[in-house]
C-alpha cells in the first residue's frame, strides 16, 4: 500500500510542476498527450485507492493559472472543464450514462460545436455594456483581465439589438490565428526574443500582459461558446438558440454548429471537422457535444470538474499542413541514405516540428514530392512525425522536383541501389566520415560497449581532430588526448579513461552488437553469441552454419557472412580481441553449470563489472536474480561497500556467499 501512496505522490508532484509551466508560465514542457497520460494514470490509481484522494490532488481541480499580477474575481458559477474522449467507445459510454436521465422514447438533441484550442474567458455585460472580463483561473477564482479583453476587436464593448438582459455572462475562447502566430514568432525570432511554442500559448501570453497596449498589438480573437448567466431570458430553453441570440446582439459565434439527434450524425460531424480543420486558420482539437436542452442540462448536473451533459470528442492523431522547404540526404551508420524533409515549423500536440524522415527513394516517388509543396504532417502515435501526403491543390508556385542524389553527400562516392530491398547505400564504409562517426557512436553506445562519459559529441570531436579513426584507437587514448578537447579537464578525462579500462571485460553478445553488422540487432547478436560461444568460431562460420541458427534467415546470414569476409573487418576483430577480454555466452554451457537455476542476490559495488553486466552474465548462465535475501536464496554475491542488511540476513539464514574475486576466478 505504501508503494501506491508513493506512486500517487510522485505523479501529483510531476503534474503540479507541468501545471505550473503550462498555466502560470505559458511554457509547456511536455506534450498534451503525455500530460493527459499522466493525469489518467493518477486518476486510475486514485480510483483504486480512494483513501488516498485529497482535495488538492490535480484530479480534483480544474487546471489553475493564478499568478500574483492580476486582481482576483470570484465567478458567479464555477467555470468547469470538459470530460475528454478520443474514441467512439468513449463517446458511446457518455451517451449511455446520460440516457439514464431521460425516458426511453424521448428524443434528445445534441449541439455539436468546434473545440477551439484557446483560453477560456468569462465576459460580464450589464445593461449591454462590458463591465468585467476574467480568466478561468482555478474554475472558481479567476483573474480580472478587463483592460486586456477590451483591446480585442471581436469583443463588443456594447451589445446591440433588442431585449438585452440586465446581466449576461458570456463564456468563450480567446485564441490567435495560425498566420498571426507565425508572424509574431518571426518577429520575436528576428529580435532574439523567446518564441511561443504554439498559438494557444501565444494567446495566453498575450492575454495576460500587465500592459494592455501589448495585448492590443497581438491580434487576438474571441468566440462565444456558452452563457454563465442569462438573466431575464430564461425562456430561451435551447443552448443553440441562446448562441444564435448572442450573435444577434453582436457577439461572435462560430457558424460551424450542428444540431444532431443521434450518434451517427455526431460521428459524421466529427469526421467532417477532422478533415476540414487543416484548412481553418485556427487550432481546433476536437468537437464539443452538448445536450441542447437547458432544462435537461440542469437535470443531469455536474461534478466538481465537468458538466455531465457535455463531452469533448478530441482528435487523436494530430496533423498539420506546412510547406516543404528542403530535402537533405543523411548517411546512416551502415551507409543507408535516408531523405529528410525540412519544412516551415509547425506545432503538433505542443511540440514544434521542423523535419521528418522520408525513409527511402520509394516514398519520395510515391508522394511525388516537390520543394515548396504544401504537405500534411502527422505525429504517428503522437510521437514520430511523418509526411502523410502532398496537398496538391495548394501547391502551385516555385515547385522543384526532389531528386535522389547519385553520389554520397558526405564522401562523394558513387551510391548504389540494392535491387532487392531498393535501399540506396554509400559503400565507402569507415572511409566515409558520416559512417565513421555513426559507427563509433554505436560501438560505444549503452547497449554495445557502453563507455560512460563518452558521448557522440566527444567522439565527433576526437574524429575531427584526427585523434581516433577506428574503435581500436580508443584503447590507446590518454588523458592528454582528451584534454585537447574543449571543456574536458583532468577529472572528466580520467573518468573516461577509467570507463575505457572497465570495458576491457565485456560479453561476446555486446561485442557482436557493437560491430554494427547490417541487420544484426541485439537479439540476433545474442543468438549468434549463444550458438557459437567463441569469437573465433563466429568469424569463421560458414554460411550454412549461420543459416541453421533458429531465427536467422538467409538475408541476415548473408549479411553476417559478408561482414566477416571483408579483410579490414577481420583485422579489426583481431586487434580488438587483443584489447578486450570477452566473457563468452554461458547459456547451455556444460563447463559452467555453477549458476544454473540458482536464485542469486547481488549486493555492494562491483569493480570488474557494472551491475547490469554482472546480471547479464548470471542470467545467461541460467541464474534467477532477485532483489532481497530470503530463505529461498541460494547465493549472495557481494562487492565492495555493501550495506550490512543483506549480508546480515544471509548470515542469519546460513546462505552461501561469494566475493567478487571468487566470482571472477570461477568464470575465468
Ligand atoms: S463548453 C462547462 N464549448 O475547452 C463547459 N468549451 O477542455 C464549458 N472550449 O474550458 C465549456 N471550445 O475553454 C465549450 N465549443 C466549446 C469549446 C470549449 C473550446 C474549451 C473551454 C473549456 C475547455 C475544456
Amino acid at each position: 500500500m505504501k508503494l501506491v501512496k508513493k506512486q500517487i505522490d510522485k505523479l501529483r508532484k510531476k503534474i503540479l510542476k507541468y501545471d505550473y509551466f503550462y498555466h502560470s508560465l505559458d511554457q509547456p514542457i511536455i506534450s498534451d498527450a503525455e500530460y493527459d497520460y499522466l493525469l489518467n494514470q493518477l486518476y486510475n490509481l486514485e480510483l483504486k485507492n480512494k483513501e488516498f484522494i485529497t482535495s488538492d490532488s490535480p484530479t480534483q481541480r480544474v487546471g489553475s493559472n493564478l499568478i500574483e499580477k492580476f486582481k482576483k474575481i470570484v465567478h458567479f458559477s464555477p467555470m468547469l472543464s470538459l470530460e475528454n474522449t478520443f474514441d467512439i467507445d468513449g463517446f458511446l459510454e457518455f451517451e449511455n450514462r446520460i440516457k439514464k436521465f431521460f425516458d426511453k422514447n424521448q428524443s434528445i438533441n445534441f449541439c455539436c460545436e468546434l473545440k477551439f484550442d484557446g483560453i477560456a474567458v468569462s465576459l460580464i455585460y450589464e445593461k449591454g455594456i462590458l463591465v468585467r472580463a476574467a480568466t478561468r483561473g482555478d474554475g472558481y477564482i479567476g483573474e480580472n483581465i478587463t483592460n486586456n479583453i477590451q483591446t480585442i476587436k471581436s469583443v463588443p464593448l456594447e451589445l446591440k439589438g433588442l431585449s438585452i438582459p440586465k446581466r449576461l455572462e458570456v463564456r468563450g475562447e480567446v485564441f490567435m490565428l495560425k498566420s498571426d502566430f507565425l508572424s509574431l514568432n518571426k518577429e520575436f525570432y528576428i529580435s532574439k526574443k523567446k518564441c511561443f511554442s504554439n498559438p494557444r500559448n501565444a494567446a495566453a501570453g498575450s492575454l495576460r500582459q500587465i500592459n494592455s497596449k501589448i495585448t492590443a498589438k497581438r491580434k487576438l480573437i474571441f468566440i462565444c461558446h456558452g452563457c454563465g448567466l442569462f438573466e431575464g431570458m430564461e425562456h430561451f430553453k435551447s443552448h443553440y438558440k441562446r448562441l444564435i441570440q448572442l450573435s444577434k446582439w453582436g457577439l461572435p459565434v462560430n457558424q460551424e454548429m450542428l444540431i444532431c439527434s443521434n450518434h451517427v450524425e455526431i460521428f459524421n460531424f466529427y469526421k467532417k471537422i477532422q478533415e476540414q480543420r487543416h484548412f481553418f486558420n485556427f487550432d481546433v482539437d476536437g468537437i464539443v457535444v452538448k445536450i441542447d436542452s437547458i432544462e435537461l442540462q440542469k437535470k443531469i448536473g455536474s461534478n466538481n470538474k465537468f458538466p455531465r451533459w457535455a463531452i469533448a470528442f478530441k482528435f487523436t492523431s494530430r496533423e498539420e499542413i506546412t510547406r516543404l522547404r528542403d530535402v537533405k540526404f543523411q548517411v546512416g551508420r551502415t551507409g543507408v541514405i535516408t531523405p529528410v524533409a525540412y519544412f516551415d515549423p509547425i506545432c503538433i500536440s505542443g511540440v514544434i516540428i521542423r523535419k521528418a524522415s522520408l525513409y527511402n527513394k520509394n516514398s519520395i516517388e510515391k508522394l511525388n514530392l516537390c520543394i515548396n509543396d504544401f504537405i500534411l504532417i502527422r505525429r504517428s502515435g503522437d510521437v514520430i512525425p511523418k509526411v502523410v501526403s502532398v496537398i496538391k491543390k495548394k501547391s502551385l508556385e516555385n515547385q522543384k522536383k526532389v531528386i535522389f542524389p547519385v553520389f554520397c553527400p558526405v564522401c562523394n562516392s558513387k551510391l548504389m541501389e540494392n535491387k532487392e530491398d531498393k535501399i540506396i547505400r554509400c559503400h565507402a564504409g569507415l572511409t566515409c566520415n558520416a559512417q565513421k562517426k555513426k559507427a563509433l557512436h554505436h560501438f560505444f553506445s549503452k547497449n554495445a560497449l557502453n563507455i560512460s562519459g563518452l558521448g557522440p559529441k566527444i567522439i565527433d570531436k576526437l574524429i575531427e581532430k584526427k585523434i581516433v579513426t577506428n574503435p581500436i584507437d580508443f584503447f590507446y587514448l590518454t588523458k592528454f588526448h582528451l584534454q585537447k578537447l574543449e571543456k574536458i579537464k583532468e577529472k572528466k578525462s580520467l573518468n573516461i579513461i577509467n570507463a575505457i579500462l572497465k570495458i576491457k571485460k565485456t560479453s561476446l553478445k555486446r561485442l557482436i552488437f557493437a560491430l554494427g553488422i547490417p541487420l544484426v540487432g541485439e537479439v540476433i547478436a545474442k543468438k549468434i553469441a549463444i550458438s557459437f560461444k567463441t569469437l573465433d568460431k563466429i568469424v569463421n562460420a560458414k554460411l550454412l552454419e549461420l543459416e541453421s541458427i533458429n531465427g536467422i534467415g538467409k538475408v541476415v546470414a548473408n549479411s553476417i557472412f559478408n561482414y566477416f569476409s571483408i579483410v579490414s573487418n577481420r583485422e579489426l576483430i583481431n586487434n580488438l580481441s587483443k584489447k578486450i577480454d570477452f566473457f563468452e555466452s554461458r547459456e547451455h554451457d556444460v563447463k559452467n553449470k555453477f549458476f544454473f537455476n540458482k536464485r542469486i542476490v547481488l549486493t555492494g559495488k562491483f569493480i570488474s563489472f557494472s551491475r547490469s553486466e554482472l546480471s547479464e552474465i548470471l542470467i545467461e548462465s541460467g541464474a534467477q536474480l532477485s532483489n532481497s535475501v530470503s530463505k529461498n536464496t541460494d547465493l549472495l554475491i557481494y562487492g565492495k561497500k555493501t550495506g550490512d542488511r543483506k549480508i546480515f540476513k544471509a548470515t542469519e539464514l546460513k546462505i552461501k556467499m561469494m566475493s567478487e574475486l571468487e566470482f571472477n576466478l570461477l568464470i575465468k
